[in-house]
């Protein structure tokens, strides 16, 4: 039997992983559904944020639907055992280096975006992250006291080709899949600071000598990244398929978010070598702001589930009706605060299913 791990963590992440449950019952009833502690909850239970025992679940599964992890309660607590080490131990231990944030502007969310209308209406994008290198796992990393006791905090950006090849080569098999854009940067655009940092250098020379090799039929540019950041918010709908390394597709993606109307829509999938367990998750984190209060917007967490059964289960037609269900159920006017509506978590869930019956 196949088996999905739900891994709800803290804040939102429990409210909005219940109504992606409720979801994949539906929609996938044979599907065994396993439940595990991640981040806050499991340093609360365990004293860590990742068990081992959590980790050889995962690895165990078809796929991992995680809901979103930290906290104020947990942040005085030393960085590699805080809530956000466990996401960062699981996407390590799972080797999921291939990140996909879509970034999709629902018809009926156009004018919930922070951009005009005209701008995002049938925005279409997808950022493609590397996840398990550079910046966030580099070494060596610290902070130390000099002899003058100045203090001196250091983190190192590193990237092999390898790591560089095996994520650009996703972002080009994705450009090949997706129908081509018309527009100036219509298949692949590989962001990098290959300006000012070594890193970039080889980012930028390793993106191209795999593209010569064997993705000569989709278009390459490449952009800096910042300058990216301005083309996302200028001209959005030119882009088609970003590749960023760790930190910038961190960046980018939360900005990508706005353009979609809010970070409650946007889905993740992580993704390894073939045959290896997905790790798919909301975008957004555990929103300690409004979390507890039932107002969290779940469809970020429920298209994680349809990315999941997608990508990871091969489900395609699960996959697409819980895609369609989203859609009606925001066009027929559901909508969470975040997207200008009233509606709670769980009805917004209710108006997922509702709109899954009538398909
Ligand atoms: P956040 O994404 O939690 O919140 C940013 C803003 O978006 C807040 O105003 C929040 O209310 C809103 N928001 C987020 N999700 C929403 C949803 N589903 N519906 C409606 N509104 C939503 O980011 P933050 O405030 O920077 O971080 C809070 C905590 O979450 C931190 O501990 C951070 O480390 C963690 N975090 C975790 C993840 C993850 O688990 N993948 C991702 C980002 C941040
Ligand atoms: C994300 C989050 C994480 C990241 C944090 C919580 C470790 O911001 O998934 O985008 O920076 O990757
Ligand atoms: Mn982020």
């Amino acid at each position: 039997m196949q088996t999905l791990l739900l891994l709800p963590g803290d804040g939102v992440g429990p409210e909005v992983i219940a109504e992606a449950r409720r979801v994949a019952e539906r929609v996938a009833p044979d599907l065994g559904l396993e439940l595990g502690l991640l981040g806050g909850a499991s340093i609360d239970a365990h004293g860590e944020p990742l068990t081992a025992a959590t980790l050889a679940r995962a690895r165990a599964s078809n796929a991992i639907l995680m809901g979103a992890v930290g906290g104020p309660k947990w942040e005085g607590i030393s960085r590699n055992l805080r809530p956000e080490a466990g996401l960062l131990g699981l996407r390590k231990g799972l080797d999921v280096y291939a990140n996909l944030r879509p970034a999709v502007c629902f018809p009926a969310l156009a004018d919930a975006s922070a951009l005009k209308r005209d701008l995002v209406e049938g925005l279409d994008i997808m950022i493609v992250r590397e996840l398990t290198s550079g910046v966030y796992f580099g070494e060596p990393r610290g902070i130390e006291t000099l002899a003058d006791g100045t203090r001196r905090g250091l983190d190192s950006q590193v990237y092999t080709s390898t790591e560089i090849r095996r994520v650009a080569r996703v972002a080009f098999e994705l450009a090949r899949s997706r129908p081509r854009k018309n527009t100036a940067y219509s298949g692949v655009l590989s962001c990098d600071k290959a300006n000012v940092m070594e890193t970039g250098v080889l980012w930028r020379e390793e993106v191209t000598r795999l593209h010569a090799e064997q993705f000569s039929d989709v278009p390459l540019a490449h952009m800096y990244a910042d300058a990216c950041a301005m083309h996302l918010v200028r001209a959005p709908r030119t882009l088609n398929v970003i590749l960023a390394d760790n930190l910038f597709g961190d960046i980018l993606s939360d900005e990508a978010a706005m353009l979609t109307g809010s970070i409650g829509m946007l889905p993740s999938a992580a993704l390894g070598d073939p045959g290896t367990p997905g790790l798919y998750e909301p975008v957004h984190g555990s929103a300690p702001d409004i979390a507890g209060q039932g107002v969290a917007n779940p469809c970020a967490a429920i298209l994680s589930l349809e990315m999941a059964l997608r990508w990871s289960l091969d489900r395609a037609p699960a996959a697409d009706r819980v895609r369609q269900a989203v859609e009606r159920a925001l066009a027929s006017g559901a909508a969470t605060r975040d997207i200008g509506g009233a509606l709670s978590t769980r009805q917004m869930g209710d108006a997922v299913l509702k709109a899954l019956d009538q398909l």
